[in-house]
């Protein structure tokens, strides 16, 4: 697999046609999935508090809904509890932080995730300012992002983390790649950035405001996007073998659909994750493992040990 891969970059140059390899997320997700399940039977056998999972949704949203349920259930097949905050659209941010201090405080959940988008009065910042960095399963907190930043253990953002992953199942040797990522979210894009610099990638990240996005793309090995944005990488701005992991979860004429042209793109990239079936179900295991991680530090009260949950320690302290 690493070899064929190497020789899809090693053709960038000559311009061969190349038929991707499609990186699809499910073998990630099924060792993932065994992991999680054996490294909490570690957590329980050291005293750990039964793993716990809470989600904190303010008001209705489709995509948030959906994205809750398929937590529910990824959390129910690898035995880790699943508890559902919801609060109405009108909750003042006072509630708000006072819900998510609540959890915080309670010895029973291992982990809290906010779902966003959150109503516009109650702006980000506020989960970012109070969720206990133990409990932060999506590596939002200043003290999580600083550690990722500087390359400490930490509780890392599930969907790069996941991304992450599958690049690292297909034996995609990142150092020296030049990287481009589309997008700059605290959750997904800046994230993915540190993560591939610290794996010795050269890195770009690209936003709406980025000039000649198609001309970055074209000099690139690697292309992420995680922009929200249907169709915007194309097959013309991606190089002859380049590899292309799409983030992108859209809905059109109702599919679901990423953020790269894939009838386009996977005739020219090298290695291309699908949508669906890439990146997304490997992100929700990843938040399954950072929940066990979670309980790790719980038990000794700092985010050194979240890697006692990590089989691979590439993915938590760099190679
Ligand atoms: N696969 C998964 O498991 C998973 C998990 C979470 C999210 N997602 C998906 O990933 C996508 C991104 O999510 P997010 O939370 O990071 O979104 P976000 O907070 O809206 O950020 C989007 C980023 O993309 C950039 N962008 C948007 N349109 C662009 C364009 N036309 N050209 C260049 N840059 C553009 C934005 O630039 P500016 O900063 O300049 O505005 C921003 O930095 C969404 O489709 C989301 O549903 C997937």
């Amino acid at each position: 697999m690493a070899r064929r891969i190497q020789s899809a970059i090693g053709w960038l140059s000559t311009g061969a046609s190349v038929t991707a390899l499609v990186m699809r997320g499910a073998p990630i997700a099924t060792r993932l999935r065994s992991e999680v399940i054996a490294t909490a039977a570690i957590l329980r056998d050291r005293g750990g508090t039964p793993p716990r999972l809470a989600t904190i949704l303010v008001g209705r949203h489709a995509a948030a809904e959906a994205y809750q349920d398929g937590i529910k259930r990824t959390m129910e097949s690898v035995g880790i509890r699943h508890g559902a905050t919801l609060l109405p659209t009108a909750t003042t941010p006072d509630d708000f932080v006072a819900a998510v201090l609540e959890l915080n405080a309670d010895p029973g959940v291992t982990g809290v995730l906010v779902l966003m988008p959150l109503p516009p009065h109650l702006g980000p910042d506020l989960v970012i300012e109070h969720l206990s960095p133990l409990k932060d399963v999506d590596g939002l907190t200043p003290t999580n992002a600083g550690r990722l930043y500087l390359g400490l253990p930490s509780l890392r953002p599930s969907t790069p983390q996941g991304g992450m992953e599958i690049l690292d199942h297909y034996g995609i040797h990142l150092a020296g790649l030049n990287a481009v990522v589309i997008g700059r979210s605290n959750v997904v894009g800046r994230p993915l950035a540190t993560m591939l610099t610290l794996r010795h990638a050269t890195v770009t990240v690209c936003h709406r405001q980025t000039r000649d996005l198609a001309l970055k793309c074209r000099g690139a090995d690697l292309v992420a996007v995680a922009a929200g944005h249907p169709g915007l990488l194309r097959g013309d701005m991606v190089r002859p073998g380049a590899i292309v992991v799409d983030f992108g979860v859209n809905v059109v004429d109702d599919a679901l659909v990423g953020d790269v042209d894939y009838a386009a793109v996977s005739q020219v990239a090298g290695a291309i994750t699908p949508v669906p079936g890439g990146t997304g179900p490997v992100t929700r295991l990843v938040l399954a493992r950072n929940t066990i991680a979670a309980g790790f530090a719980a038990i000794g009260g700092s985010l050194d040990h979240v890697a006692f949950a990590t089989v691979d320690d590439r993915s938590n302290g760099e190679a």
